[in-house]
C-alpha cells in the first residue's frame, strides 16, 4: 500500500515518485468555468468530499476554515477548494449555500460526473456511492487536505485528523 507523496520503488530498482494532481476544468457555485490554471500564484488546500456527508466533510471543511483563521494575515496566501464527489446533487447553488456556513473564501467546484471522476483519479481520490433506504445514497470517499504550491503543484496532504493550529505551523514553513 503506498502513501500520498511516498515513493515507489520499481521492479528494476529504480526510484519513481506517484503522481498527484493534474489539470482540471470545472464549475464553480457561482457557475462560472474555473480550471486549475486560475489558483496560480496562491496555495490551494483542496478537498474532495459532498454537501450531503454527514460528519467527516463538514468537519473537515470547518477545521480548513479555522486553519485559515489561525494563520491570521497569511491567510490570503491560500485558496481553499471544495470539489464534490456528488456532483448529481452539489449543483453551482447547492455548493454556494453549503459553503457559506464556512467563510466567504471558499471556491466550491462541481463538474459533469465524467469530469469529477478525472480530477478525482488524477488526484488519487476514492469514492463510491452507496444506496441508503428510501433510494437515497451516501459516497464513501477517501478524506485527504491536498497543499498545492503556487505553480499548482502538489505538495503533501494532510490528515483531516490534524488540528488546525499544526496545519497552519507547517503551511508557515512551506511559504
Ligand atoms: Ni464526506
Amino acid at each position: 500500500m503506498w502513501r500520498l507523496g511516498d515513493r515507489k520503488s520499481s521492479p528494476a530498482g529504480a526510484v519513481a515518485t506517484v503522481t498527484v494532481g493534474g489539470p482540471f476544468l470545472l464549475t464553480d457555485q457561482n457557475g462560472k468555468a474555473r480550471s486549475d490554471k486560475d489558483f496560480r500564484g496562491h496555495w490551494v488546500l483542496l478537498y474532495f468530499g459532498y454537501t450531503y456527508c454527514p460528519d467527516v466533510c463538514p468537519t473537515t471543511l470547518a477545521l480548513m476554515s479555522s486553519t485559515l483563521d489561525k494563520l491570521g494575515a497569511d491567510s490570503g496566501r491560500i485558496i481553499p477548494v471544495f470539489i464534490t464527489v456528488d456532483p448529481a446533487r452539489d449543483t453551482p447553488p447547492v455548493l454556494k449555500s453549503y459553503l457559506a456556513a464556512f467563510g466567504p473564501r471558499f471556491v466550491g467546484l462541481t463538474g459533469k460526473p465524467s469530469e469529477i471522476a478525472n480530477v478525482a483519479h488524477a488526484y488519487r481520490v476514492y469514492y463510491k456511492q452507496q444506496p441508503l433506504q428510501g433510494g437515497t445514497y451516501s459516497v464513501d470517499h477517501s478524506s485527504a487536505i491536498y497543499l498545492l504550491d503556487p505553480n499548482g503543484n502538489f505538495v503533501k496532504a494532510y490528515d483531516e485528523q490534524s488540528g488546525a493550529a499544526a496545519i497552519a505551523n507547517d503551511l508557515r514553513k512551506q511559504f
